[in-house]
């Protein structure tokens, strides 16, 4: 898709007519090829489908391996995603393992995925305290070296997938709980002029990509997603090139927070487009019938919370399948966090999801 605001976006596909030999074609591969996945696979009624009807996204966080050997996965990735984040691969260990020798396979081979199977790519992620390179966590840099570094960090990468990733997680995960800023090698050497300065240098390097701060437990109006708010109006008021925010939205069963909506409202009135970035639902295991029927429920109502909101980009989940969620090696005894299940059978959270998605639902 193009890097156009979304208005134009919608207007454009009511514009442009589809030619019926075209919309046949497609129905028929996706009918042929996936019957046995989904009972009503027609390329509408796929996630994907809803969205590009709405002019939105659809994405998933993308694991290199599943990605290069798995081929149930590709076929469901492709099929209902029209946008891709990489899991791991963009992330600074990934990219640049030692100092000045780079290692872009896993990147490229995403992006030159999602190209061929047309689908957007959201960059995930150029400043964060986690995976860091050692050489670059043990380096004991100056302030000044830290700022050379983390600028020609972002040069290199934004450069590198400039015109081919249309939104960045510039920032991410900046704050503790209580709304202050958290410990890491940025803040701490830096300071939060940081957050600026890395807005400021991606948005040279590609000015056609949304600019995003991304960040967990922010769905909730609470102190952490107050002093975003703070930071956020501040920013925009100096004028550095912030278009974002990234709500993780990484749930437990049953404990979406009410005020969810209202919250991504407020920054929308902002002028700042709101995306969800890593959407995931944990149930305690082994899931319960009600559980998973209550999961539905909550992915429909995460996906309405952000689409209900005026300048809503898309919604992202972390992952596809349950085969390759992050969640159980973090959160011990949970699990079946993504709406398909080990065996890639699209589980009542599918149903929920899609429900969320499609305006007629
Ligand atoms: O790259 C090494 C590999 O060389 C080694 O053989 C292997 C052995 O365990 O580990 C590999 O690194 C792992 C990496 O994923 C790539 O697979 C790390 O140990 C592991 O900690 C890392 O976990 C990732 C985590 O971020 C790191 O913090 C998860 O896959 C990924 O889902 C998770 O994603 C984060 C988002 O970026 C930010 N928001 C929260 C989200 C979930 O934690």
């Amino acid at each position: 898709m193009p890097h156009t605001p979304l208005s134009h976006r919608r207007r454009r596909r009511v514009l442009r007519p589809v030619p019926l030999a075209v919309v046949g074609a497609l129905v028929a591969t996706a009918t042929v090829a996936l019957p046995h996945l989904v009972p009503d696979a027609s390329a509408a009624t796929t996630l994907r489908g809803y969205a590009d009807g709405r002019g939105v996204r659809i994405g998933a966080a993308v694991g290199d391996s599943p990605l290069t050997s798995d081929s149930s996965y590709t076929t469901v990735l492709d099929r209902e995603f029209n946008s891709v984040t990489a899991e791991n691969a963009m992330k600074w260990d990934a990219v640049e393992p030692s100092r000045g020798s780079f290692n872009w396979a896993a990147a490229d081979r995403l992006v030159a995925h999602a190209a061929a199977h047309n689908q957007g790519v959201r960059g995930h992620t150029l400043v964060w305290y986690a995976q860091l390179p050692s050489w670059l966590k043990n380096g004991n840099f100056s302030a000044s070296e830290l700022n050379t570094i983390l600028k020609s960090h972002i040069d290199t990468e934004v450069g590198r997938y400039k015109g081919k990733v249309y939104a960045w997680d510039v920032v991410n995960e900046a704050f503790n709980e209580d709304g202050s800023m958290r410990s890491s090698l940025w803040q701490d050497k830096l300071g939060t002029g940081y957050i600026a300065n890395a807005l400021t240098w991606a948005h040279a390097a590609d000015p056609n990509a949304r600019l995003y701060i991304n960040d967990y437990n922010i769905e909730a109006d609470n102190a952490k997603s107050d002093a975003l708010y703070a930071l956020a109006r501040q920013l925009l008021a100096q004028g550095v090139p912030l278009h974002g925010i990234g709500f993780q939205a990484h749930f437990e069963v049953g404990k979406l927070p009410a005020s969810m909506k209202a919250n991504l409202q407020r920054f929308s009135d902002l002028g700042l487009e709101v995306s969800v970035t890593e959407l995931d639902v944990r149930i305690p295991l082994p899931a319960s019938a009600a559980e998973l029927a209550q999961q539905s429920t909550d992915f429909k109502t995460a996906s309405e919370n952000c689409l209900g909101v005026p300048r809503c980009a898309g919604i992202t989940l972390w992952g596809v399948t349950d085969k390759y969620s992050w969640v159980p090696g973090t959160f011990s005894g949970y699990g079946a966090a993504l709406p398909y299940n080990e065996s890639y059978a699209a589980k009542p959270a599918y149903t929920g999801l899609s429900n969320g998605l499609n305006p007629n639902a």
